[in-house]
C-alpha cells in the first residue's frame, strides 16, 4: 500500500482531542469521531432493506464506530422518495436485522434515522393517491422538483394541512418506529427534525401558518418536535435518541424568520426535558449552511455560520454532532477546537467505503458521483466505489491505527 502523509499540521495535538480520539456516550464507546450521516440512497426495492443494504452498511463500519441509517419511513404516508426503507411492518423489522446485524459484525454502532417528509411527497407516494400531509396546505415552491418512481422530476402538489385532532397519531407512529428499530437490532433511533420535512415543517415560521397550538409562538411551533422527542423516549428510553435539526437550511423552502433563536429555543426545551428526566439524550446532530453551498468555490458565510454553529453549540447541555461541508481538515478542526464532539460526514462516505482509514491516513479521496445518489442500482454508485486496500486489511488497519 502507498504511504501517505498523515502529519498535516491539523493532527498534530499532542495528547489533545482529535478526530480519532474515542468518545463515550452514556452505553456507548466510540472509538473516533467520524460517523456516517444519514442518507437516503433508494435502494431498498418497496421499502425493504434488502442485501445491498447490509453490504453498503456494512463496508462503511469500523470497529466502534457510529453510522446513522438514511431516512427511514414512519407510516405509509411519510414517503416522498423511490424505494426508501420503512420501519413500520413486521416485514421491515425483520428485514432491517440482517442490515443490523451485518453491522455488528464489524464492531459499529448504528441508529435509525426515523423519517416523515410531511409536504415533500406527492399523491404517486400516499395511500389511495391521497393529499400528502404537513403543518400547512401550501405547496412547495415551483423551484423545488419530486424525484417520481419512475425517475422523472415534477412539481410537489399542495398538501393538506393535519388538524389538531390528528397529530396524536403521527407522535404515536413516531413512538412504535423507534420501539420496531429496537426490536430489529438498532442500537437507537435519530428523530429527524431537519431539512424542511414534517417535523421541520412545524418548526419553521416560513411555512408553519397554524392558528392552533402548534402555530404561531415559539412554544407553539416546537411543540410538535418535543412531543414526539417525548414520546420517543418514553418507548425506548432518552440514551438511545438522537435528535436532528437544521434552523439555518432553507432546503425545501424550510426558510425561518430567526434561525438562532429557533435553534436555541429547542435547544432549551430539550435541556429542560433532560432535566426533568435526569437523563441525556445520546446528542444533538445539527446541519450547517455550508451544506447547501456546494458546488461554489467561494464560501462567504464563514462568520455568520461559526457565530450561529458555537452559539448553539454551547446552548446544548450534552453530545453535540455537526453535519455539512466537512473534510478532513475542517472536521478536525471543529473537534480539535470544542465546536463539536462528533462529526457527521455524508457525501464524501458515499464514495468512500473507508472513509474513516483514509482520514487516518491523509490518503487521496475517491470523488463521488451525483448521478448515482438516488438510482437503484444495488452496486452502481453505491457498494462498487473502491477501497484503499483489499480484504481484511482496512479492518486490520483501522483497530491498529
Ligand atoms: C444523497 C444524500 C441523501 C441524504 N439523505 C438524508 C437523509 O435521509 N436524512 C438526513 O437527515 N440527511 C440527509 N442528507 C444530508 C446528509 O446527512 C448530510 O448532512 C449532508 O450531505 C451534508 O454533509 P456532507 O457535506 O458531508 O455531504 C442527504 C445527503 C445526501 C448527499
Amino acid at each position: 500500500m502507498a504511504e501517505y502523509n498523515n502529519s498535516s499540521s491539523t493532527t498534530q495535538v499532542q495528547g489533545g482531542t482529535t478526530l480519532f480520539s474515542p468518545y463515550k456516550i452514556a452505553n456507548f464507546n466510540f472509538s473516533h469521531r467520524v460517523v456516517l450521516a444519514p442518507m437516503t440512497r433508494c435502494r431498498a426495492l418497496n421499502g425493504i432493506p434488502n442485501a445491498a443494504l447490509a453490504e453498503y452498511y456494512s463496508q462503511r463500519s469500523t470497529p466502534g464506530g457510529f453510522l446513522i441509517s438514511e431516512g427511514t419511513s414512519i407510516s405509509p404516508t411519510a414517503y416522498g422518495f423511490p424505494h426508501v426503507p420503512g420501519i413500520y411492518s413486521e416485514e421491515q423489522v425483520k428485514a432491517w436485522r440482517n442490515v443490523v446485524d451485518a453491522v455488528h459484525a464489524k464492531g459499529s454502532i448504528i441508529f435509525c434515522q426515523l423519517w416523515h417528509v410531511g409536504r415533500a411527497s406527492h399523491s404517486v407516494y400516499q395511500p389511495g393517491g391521497a393529499a400528502p400531509i404537513s403543518s400547512t396546505a401550501k405547496p412547495l415552491l415551483e423551484k423545488w422538483r419530486i424525484l417520481r418512481p419512475d425517475g422523472s422530476y415534477g412539481a410537489y402538489p399542495e398538501p393538506r394541512a393535519l388538524t389538531t385532532s390528528e397529530i396524536p397519531e403521527i407522535v404515536h407512529h413516531y413512538r412504535q418506529s423507534a420501539i420496531n428499530a429496537i426490536r430489529a437490532g438498532f442500537d437507537g433511533v435519530e428523530i429527524h427534525g431537519a431539512h424542511g420535512y414534517l417535523i421541520d415543517q412545524f418548526l419553521k415560521d416560513g411555512i408553519n401558518d397554524r392558528t392552533d397550538e402548534y402555530g404561531g409562538s415559539l412554544e407553539n411551533r416546537c411543540r410538535f418536535l418535543i412531543q414526539v422527542v417525548r414520546a420517543v423516549v418514553s418507548g425506548i428510553g432518552a440514551e438511545r435518541v438522537g435528535v436532528r435539526i437544521s434552523p439555518a437550511i432553507d432546503h425545501n423552502d424550510a426558510i425561518d424568520s430567526d434561525p438562532l433563536g429557533l435553534g436555541l429555543a429547542v435547544i432549551e426545551r430539550l435541556n429542560n426535558l433532560q432535566k426533568e428526566l435526569g437523563r441525556k439524550l445520546t446528542y444533538l446532530h445539527v446541519t450547517q449552511p455550508r451544506y447547501t453551498a456546494y458546488g461554489k468555490t467561494e464560501y462567504d458565510k464563514e462568520e455568520e455560520e461559526a457565530h450561529l454553529m458555537r452559539n448553539l453549540r454551547k446552548a446544548y447541555e450534552g453530545t453535540f454532532m455537526c453535519s455539512g461541508g466537512f473534510n478532513r481538515k475542517l472536521g478536525m478542526e471543529a473537534v480539535v477546537q470544542g465546536d463539536a464532539d462528533l462529526v457527521s460526514f455524508g457525501r464524501l462516505f458515499i464514495s468512500n467505503p473507508d472513509l474513516v482509514l483514509r482520514f487516518k491516513l491523509n490518503a487521496p479521496l475517491n470523488k463521488y458521483n451525483r448521478k448515482t445518489f438516488y438510482t437503484q442500482d444495488p452496486v452502481i454508485g453505491y457498494t462498487d466505489y473502491p477501497f484503499l486496500t483489499k480484504g481484511n486489511q482496512t479492518q486490520e488497519l483501522n483497530a491498529r491505527l
